[in-house]
Parts: structure tokens; C-alpha cells; sequence
């Protein structure tokens, strides 16, 4: 059996949506993630994927396979140029799947790195992100590549379409609340639904202003501002539930973040559905968590470094 490898969750803290066309977007990895190991199947056999903690096993398809999942774990193969080889991939996850945190491109990177220890490669990051974002784009349909940036390299950064990741270095270390909800979603349906509500135009003021927020929110982090910070996050929600994507749910989970005391609070990834997240001052933390139980939903604190 070879070793365990890791693929990072992540949250966007600012630029979701807009960085799809261009805009950055500022994201970070959270400290969990979904792992992965590559165990032979000495008698044969396909080359197979469980994850059992989400209920998912699936077989390397070709891309007429009707499982996306299959289809990814084949184009990933195909990429590294490894064909079908017998093996059994087991991965474990700490994120819940389909939340906005990440989830698809942890395991697209985590079962890459697998495969490249498995074939006693070397570990080249450009590589990765090919075949992670491979895989992506059959998860997701039109991915900025952010997702598989950040489960690759860790950390903070900002994200462009056009540049990759730009690491941040933080004097102090950043502490998120982070709640999922089980509200169904669809990356690929919300992106579509910003495409109608901008009819697909950069240029449109609201993904003009994520951008610009993005901007807003990283010199306030970087100054140790983080009443700024939660501001921008606050005025990103705004603006991306008027371009339809957030809900009831995650606007309610939000004001209670705030009125909670955060200094600010948003839905993160795609929305319509999914996690929400939150920055606060450290005696407050207690009190928003409590708040989101009250309203059925158990969060978590994360420290970015
Ligand atoms: O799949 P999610 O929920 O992590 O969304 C990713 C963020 C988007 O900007 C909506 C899409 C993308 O690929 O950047």
C-alpha cells in the first residue's frame, strides 16, 4: 500500500462568481480536506474509486460513461497517461460533499497525487492542476480553476483565471467560522444563473464590484483590518444575493452571524445552497456558533495560516 495523499478543502473568502470571468478572488485552504490512497488489486480488475464516507464508488470510465465521477477518475488517468491500472483508490473526506468547500477538487487532486506516488512519480504541480482541472471541468462545466488552486498549494491567496494563485504570507494567523447547510445545490447551475443574470458580460457593475471587493477585503486582511474585511464580505453577500444566488436559508444564517457579533458574514463557492462563513472577534465565535445550532446547522472554526 502506498502512502495517504492529501487534496485541501477551501473556502472564498471574496470574488466568487466573478472570478469565472477574469476577476480575483481571494481563498484559502482550510485544514482538512479529503485523502486518498492507492491499494493494488493484485488478481486485476478496473480502476475504481470509493470514498464510503459520501456513499461514492465508481469504476474509470471513458467519457460517454454516464457517472461524472467515472468520468473524471478516467480523464485523470488519461492525463497522467497511466491508462487502467489495477487499483483500488480509498479516500476518506473531513468536508462535506457538494457544499461550496471544495470537495470535488480535493478529491480530484487528492486521487492525482495518489496515482503519481502509486506510479513512483514526481510530484510536479503543473501536472496536478491539468488533470485535477480535468477533472473539474467534467465535475463543473466552466470552473475558474480556484477550487483546484487552493486543494493543490494550502494556504491564502489571491486566485486569477489568467495568473493562477498568488500567496498571501499573514502576520497573524485568520480564524473563519464555517457552516454547511444540506441545501441541494449545483455549482454548475449557479454559474449558469449568473451568465443569465449578467447575460455572460464582465463588464456587468456586480461582478465589477466582487472584484473590486476582492481588492478591498485583501488590503484590509493584510493591514490586520478585519472590521474592513467582514465589511466587504458583507457587501459581497449583497451583491451576490441580487444576482440570485444566495437563499433564505444562508441570508438568515448570516444575520444571525452579525447579529451575533461578527464583523462580517457571506455565503462561500457558488451558493444557492451550501456553506456559509463568517469573521469575528474571538469572543464572539462562541455565540455565532450557538446561533447557527439554534437554526440547525453545525459550524466549525478554522485557522488559516
Ligand atoms: O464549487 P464551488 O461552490 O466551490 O464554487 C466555486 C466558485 C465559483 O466561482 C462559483 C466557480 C469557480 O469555478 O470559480
Amino acid at each position: 500500500m502506498s502512502g495517504v495523499s492529501i487534496g485541501w478543502g477551501k473556502v472564498i473568502l471574496l470574488g466568487e462568481h466573478a472570478v469565472v470571468y477574469g476577476y480575483p478572488a481571494l481563498a484559502a485552504a482550510l485544514d482538512r480536506g479529503v485523502t486518498m490512497q492507492a491499494v493494488p488489486t493484485p488478481a486485476g480488475g478496473p480502476l475504481r474509486l470509493d470514498v464510503p464516507v459520501w456513499d461514492l464508488a465508481v469504476t474509470a470510465g471513458a467519457l460517454d460513461d454516464h457517472h461524472p465521477i467515472g468520468r473524471a477518475l478516467g480523464a485523470i488517468a488519461d492525463h497522467l497517461g497511466l491508462g487502467r491500472p489495477a487499483l483500488s483508490l480509498v479516500g476518506e473526506s473531513q468536508i462535506p460533499v457538494g457544499a461550496g468547500l471544495g470537495s470535488s477538487a480535493a478529491m480530484a487532486v487528492a486521487v492525482t497525487r495518489a496515482l503519481l506516488v502509486w506510479a513512483k512519480r514526481k510530484e510536479d504541480p503543473a501536472v496536478i492542476a491539468e488533470a485535477a482541472g480535468a477533472s473539474e471541468g467534467i465535475v463543473h462545466g466552466r470552473a475558474s480553476g480556484v477550487d483546484v488552486a487552493l486543494a493543490l498549494a494550502g494556504g491564502i491567496g489571491v486566485f486569477r483565471k489568467a495568473s493562477g494563485l498568488r500567496k498571501l504570507a499573514l502576520s497573524t494567523p485568520l480564524r473563519i467560522l464555517v457552516a454547511a447547510t444540506t441545501e441541494p445545490r449545483n455549482t454548475a447551475d449557479m454559474i449558469q444563473r449568473v451568465t443569465d443574470a449578467t447575460n455572460g458580460k464582465k463588464e456587468d457593475p456586480r461582478l465589477a464590484e466582487l472584484g473590486s471587493l476582492t481588492d478591498t477585503g485583501t488590503t484590509a486582511l493584510l493591514g490586520g483590518d478585519l472590521a474592513g474585511l467582514g465589511a466587504a464580505m458583507n457587501r459581497a453577500h449583497a451583491v451576490l444575493a441580487g444576482l440570485g444566488v444566495s437563499t433564505p436559508k444562508l441570508d438568515i444564517l448570516c444575520d444571525a452571524a452579525r447579529t451575533a457579533g461578527a464583523h462580517g458574514a457571506k455565503l462561500t463557492g457558488a451558493g444557492g445552497g451550501g456553506a456559509i462563513i463568517a469573521i469575528a472577534p474571538r469572543e464572539a465565535e462562541g455565540a455565532i456558533l450557538a446561533a447557527w445550532k439554534e437554526r440547525g446547522v453545525v459550524g466549525f472554526q478554522t485557522t488559516i495560516r
